[in-house]
């Protein structure tokens, strides 16, 4: 439709604003750039600057999402389109035009962007990652469990989606290479590690 591609470039222009850096100002957090893991995300957040700047950061990465992509369901679009503008504004997160392209691994604007898709497929999402977390305290291998998972859910419950469920799960993976490496040497961060580690 001719709504397509003003939804696109919304969806890239709001996925780029950055919950963390946003938080990093409004909490006087430290820098998630240069503490912790150095990426701009919740984990990280909740690392170096606790609680509520997480939820902060978490509430505004999932909602960039949700909003355009609901917005772009309300206004008719076809699946096909909705999937594109969900990937977009991940890439929006990962890849943003206010930070010189300095973005974060995607995880929670992933979720938001599956968020329209139904709340049982959300549950599933965060029931998956918070078992993962629980179980072995590394945000980053429930985030790429949750992401290698998520495309059997959405085959299941929203099988139109499953295309491009796939793609965002192969970007947010793809994201975590650093992570992979550092699981498979034994010395990933946990979430809960406090002390403000240089990089
Ligand atoms: O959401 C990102 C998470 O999967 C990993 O974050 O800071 O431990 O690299 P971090």
């Amino acid at each position: 439709t001719n709504l397509f591609w003003p939804m696109l470039v919304i969806a890239y222009l709001i996925g780029s604003l950055s919950g963390a850096r946003l938080a990093h100002v409004f909490f006087r957090t430290p820098n998630p750039l240069t503490h912790g893991s150095g990426n701009p995300g919740a984990t990280n957040m909740y690392r170096i600057g606790g609680a509520k700047a997480a939820a902060f950061t978490f509430l505004f990465d999932t909602f960039k999402a949700v909003i355009p992509v609901y917005g772009s369901y309300f206004l008719g679009l076809p699946p096909i389109e909705l999937g594109i503008i969900a990937i977009i504004a991940c890439m929006g997160h990962i890849w943003p035009v206010y930070y010189r392209f300095k973005g974060g691994k995607g995880v929670a604007t992933a979720f938001g962007s599956m968020l329209p898709l139904g709340l049982d497929l959300g549950l599933l999402l965060v029931t998956t990652w918070t078992a993962v977390l629980y179980k072995s305290r590394f945000s980053s291998l429930a985030s790429i469990t949750t992401a290698g998972i998520a495309p059997l859910y959405v085959y299941f419950l929203k099988p139109d989606y499953v295309y491009p469920s796939l793609m965002l799960c192969l970007l947010i993976v793809g994201r975590h290479t650093a992570n992979i490496r550092r699981l498979l040497d034994g010395n990933e961060r946990t979430m809960d590690e406090k002390h403000l580690s240089a990089l």
